[in-house]
């Protein structure tokens, strides 16, 4: 048994701001994470060229920036050691390898109650806790979808969290499900190391410059979104053209609005439009089964492929892990109140990381829940 003031699940970029903010406040905590290092999303689940999708002003952590000859866009690698040079600053110390494995709030108490596994140990450890942060993520499980016969098909099927790099596809046909970042950015590089490529864009997307996004996050502060979204559907038309012909539709609501109301982000474009214009990467609609190494599409086309990696995004898990977390999240593991009021259930219980807005969303959460526990805290002593 172990008496903590606040318990902080997860030490990716959501948790180790909210220790940072903490420490500011000389308030202390203890943060669990169940893999071996801290953000393990970025160092052991991420694709070799991935960079930061938006300009690095938008993607700093509370209370340190990036050094001033930093590139725009923070390579992966960059981004690691940033957070290495982050937890240093602020001597986080996760309890790494220890996993959460169920809490709830004991009302006799008016704590919360934590059981975790502590894998180097092989033992479980419970926390009693005055303040429980979720910092678990948003990507927290791979979300792969049930398609019929997939379990027939023989050769490679993986999720987009285990891919690296198109070399070991080279000249392999390849189905990349799933148009989001991931996907595009993983259809362009398995085209580019040589594999006949594939996507399936099932919904309408719009697809951006990070240019594009880097204007319109910057003219949001300023310009109604509406505004914003003319302009920037606009200029991506003007740099694009219109893709429908090649599969590729516009949503009727703009990227900007898009985003805000369900945390859909625009696709920012690599190179993979260019491709897809010149036939190298071919884009496909919905698929209705797959038949050992056959893929039969809804347009009744059936084409061989020797491996799928799935771009089909990810799940929260903190549901399967919080009781008593109704005020908070929701059946899927996500906010139930909407942004900017998300970040807060009841009996002292916050999440940082959870309102699908990316890292500027997560400083701001981290700050919100450090103030508001300070403020508890001289509110119970004082
Ligand atoms: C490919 C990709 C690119 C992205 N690019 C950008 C970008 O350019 N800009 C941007 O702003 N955002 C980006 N994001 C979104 C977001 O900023 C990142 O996902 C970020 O890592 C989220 O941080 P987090 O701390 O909330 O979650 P995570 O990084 O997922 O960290 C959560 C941690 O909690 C741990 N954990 C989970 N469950 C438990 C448990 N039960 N017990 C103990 N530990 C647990 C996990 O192991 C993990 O280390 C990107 C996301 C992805 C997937
Ligand atoms: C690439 O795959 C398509 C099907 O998606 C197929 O028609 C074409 O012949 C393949 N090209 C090569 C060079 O294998």
């Amino acid at each position: 048994m172990e008496e903590v003031g606040v318990l902080i699940v997860g030490a990716g970029p959501a948790g180790l701001a909210t220790a940072a903010c903490l420490t500011q406040f000389s308030i202390p905590y203890v943060i669990v994470e169940r893999e071996s290092c801290s953000a393990s999303l970025w160092r052991n689940r991420a694709y070799d060229r991935l960079k930061l999708h938006l300009a690095k002003e938008f993607c700093e952590l509370p209370h340190m920036s990036y050094p001033a000859d930093a590139p725009t866009y923070i390579p992966k690698s960059l981004f690691v050691k940033y957070l290495d040079d982050y937890i240093e600053r602020f001597n986080i110390q996760p309890k790494y390898l220890t996993s959460v494995e169920s809490s709830a709030y004991d009302n006799d108490k008016k704590c919360w109650s934590i059981v975790a596994h502590d894998m180097v140990g092989c033992i479980t450890i419970n926390f009693i806790a005055k303040f429980l942060v979720v910092a678990s993520g948003e990507n927290s499980a791979e979300n792969i979808p049930v398609i019929p016969g997939l379990h027939s098909f023989p050769g490679e099927a993986i999720h987009s969290s285990r891919y690296k790099s198109g070399k070991s596809f080279s000249g392999k046909s390849v189905l990349v499900i799933g148009s989001g970042n991931s996907g595009m950015e993983i259809a362009y590089d398995l085209a580019t190391h040589g594999a006949n490529t594939s996507i399936v864009i099932r919904s309408p997307i719009h697809v951006m410059t990070k240019a594009l996004i880097r204007l319109g996050m910057t003219l949001a502060h300023r310009v109604p979104l509406n505004l914003v979204d003319n302009l920037l559907v606009a200029a991506a038309n003007f740099v694009f053209g219109d893709l429908s012909r090649h599969g590729i539709t516009m949503p009727k609501v703009g990227p900007m609005i898009l985003k805000s109301k369900t945390g859909r982000s625009a696709v920012i474009d690599v190179g993979t439009v260019g491709l897809i214009k010149q036939g190298i990467i071919q884009v496909r609609g919905s698929i209705s089964k797959i038949m050992g190494n056959i893929v039969k599409f809804q347009c009744g086309e059936e084409i061989s492929f020797d491996a799928i990696v799935f771009a089909t995004g990810y799940k929260s898990t903190a549901n399967m892990w919080l009781e008593n977390g109704e005020s908070m999240l929701n059946d899927n593991g996500l906010p139930t109140k909407e942004y900017p009021n998300h970040w807060k259930g009841e009996n002292r219980l916050y999440c940082a990381g959870l309102a699908r807005r990316g890292l500027a969303s997560i400083a701001v959460d981290a700050k919100n829940i450090a103030n508001d526990i300070k403020s508890v805290i001289a509110s119970i002593s004082g």
